[in-house]
């Protein structure tokens, strides 16, 4: 298993390049099952999460090869030989549940494992499977699996008023609605740029579709989906977290792809924190220049508000500020595992249920500490960026799901890390 050493070396310079977004094309990928007609992905990221899309849609009989280094994802389903997604796959990842609503559209029946557990909350879908019920789907729970079965003559439109902000449950009913008979509206939908991205694609391909972006999406179902080539939307939670190592260890960074559009409520904290963000023809501009950081209160919500896939890298800026900070997290309810390894190394932080109270201190020291997310494993390296000495980072396996190149880039502005083979 890898770890990753990090030895705080002062203040960071030059670009960082941001990839396509991984919730972005974890939605998209599947969005090929709705469609005889060939999908071509591009800009999308290299990540094992990606990975594991390609391996649960091929178990499906769907084409995937990634050219181009892997950054074009060429994705056919014409010629399907399941609609079951084995346990063995589901297991590895939640976004697998996001292959049910297009196969339940084009093909009126699946079988989809439920995911499981997760180590930040206990993340159920039954916002997902209330969403396809209500387009006239009858399902059945049984031995971990979905049984999933269409009415006579495919999905109906209806209307999905969900309870609670969902991307992946959006994601489902807006990818089911396409091929659905009628009108369908999504009530409260989330508004996350992925969930624009995917309604984008889904519009090139043919799908009638209004109000994505807002919390109240318009479907007019459609016979067929065409084909389509779709550019992935540049990664946020890998722009947001790549903006904050400057803010950590000081210095000018340029997160290359970065528009303020995709993080506005994150540049707004960033501000009241003292870091300037500048918007360049090319992408933003990201520095400290002197003096502390200052502490913040962030709460976590839904697009727009303050992403929850930033909130432990903030927690790691906010490790070293000047004065006490307020995070609470909206969105997960086991979401500050960071916290503890974070005080392995010396940050002051109280934890209680969703609130986190961090105390800055002056420094930070190096410590071997343990990933146990992804975004936890992130928010480690960055506060080993301006830490006294060495931080291990160990299980960096987390990482490889959502951040390629991580020790590249990095090193790319001036950071010392490097990625070490443990035997
Ligand atoms: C997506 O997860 C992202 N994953 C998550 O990113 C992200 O944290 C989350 O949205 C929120 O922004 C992908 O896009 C692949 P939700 P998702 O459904 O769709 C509850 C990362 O680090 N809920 O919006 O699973 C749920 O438990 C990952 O990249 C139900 O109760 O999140 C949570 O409390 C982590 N029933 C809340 O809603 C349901 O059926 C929001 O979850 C569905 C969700």
């Amino acid at each position: 298993m890898d770890s990753i050493i990090v030895t705080g070396n002062g203040p960071l310079s030059g670009q960082i390049p941001i990839a396509g977004a991984k919730n972005a094309c974890l939605t998209l990928m599947p969005a090929t099952l709705l469609s005889d007609e060939p999908l071509t992905l591009t800009n999308a990221p290299r990540l094992s999460d990606i990975r594991t899309m390609t391996t649960l849609l091929q178990s499906l009989g769907a084409e995937v090869q990634a050219l181009n280094e892997g950054q074009v994802l060429a994705l056919s389903s014409h010629a399907l030989t399941s609609t079951r997604a084995e346990y063995d796959i589901v297991r590895k990842m939640r976004a697998s549940i996001l292959v049910l609503g297009p196969l339940l559209a084009k093909h009126g029946h699946a079988e989809v494992s439920l995911p499981g557990g997760c180590a930040i909350g206990a993340r159920p879908v039954d916002l997902h499977l209330r969403a396809l019920e209500a387009m006239g789907a009858e399902l059945d729970l049984r031995e971990g699996y979905v049984h999933a079965k269409a009415p006579a003559g495919g999905l109906k439109g209806g209307i999905v008023d969900f309870p609670l902000v969902s991307v992946g449950a959006t994601e489902n009913a807006l990818m089911a609605a396409t091929l659905a008979k009628g009108t369908t509206l999504i009530k409260n939908a989330a508004r996350e740029p992925e969930i624009v991205d995917l309604a984008r694609c889904l519009q090139k391909m043919g799908a009638q579709i209004s109000g994505e972006g807002t919390s109240t999406i318009e479907v007019q179902g459609v016979e067929t989906l065409g084909g389509a080539t779709h550019r992935v939307v540049t990664d946020r939670i890998e722009l947001g977290t790549y903006m904050l190592a400057p803010a950590i260890a000081g210095g000018e960074v340029e997160c290359l792809g970065g528009t303020i559009e995709l993080v506005q409520s994150f540049c707004e904290t960033l501000d009241a924190a003292g870091i300037s963000v500048e918007e360049t023809p090319t992408g933003l501009k990201v520095s400290r220049k002197n003096g502390r950081v200052r502490a913040v209160d962030v709460t976590t919500e839904p697009f727009p508000g303050f992403p929850t896939d930033l909130q432990a890298q903030m927690m790691a800026l906010l490790c070293t500020a000047e004065g006490t900070s307020v995070l609470e997290e909206k969105i997960f309810e086991n979401r500050f595992m960071h916290a503890p390894e974070l005080m392995r190394m010396g940050a002051q932080i109280d934890v209680h249920g969703g609130t986190a109270k961090v105390t800055g201190v002056d420094k930070l020291k190096g410590a071997p500490v343990m990933a146990t997310d992804l975004r936890a494993s992130v928010s480690l390296i960055l506060a080993g960026l301006a830490a006294e000495g060495e931080t291990v980072v160990n299980r960096v396996y987390h990482l490889d799901r959502g951040y390629e190149h991580v020790v590249r880039k990095l090193s790319g502005v001036g950071a010392k890390i490097e990625r070490v083979r443990n035997e």
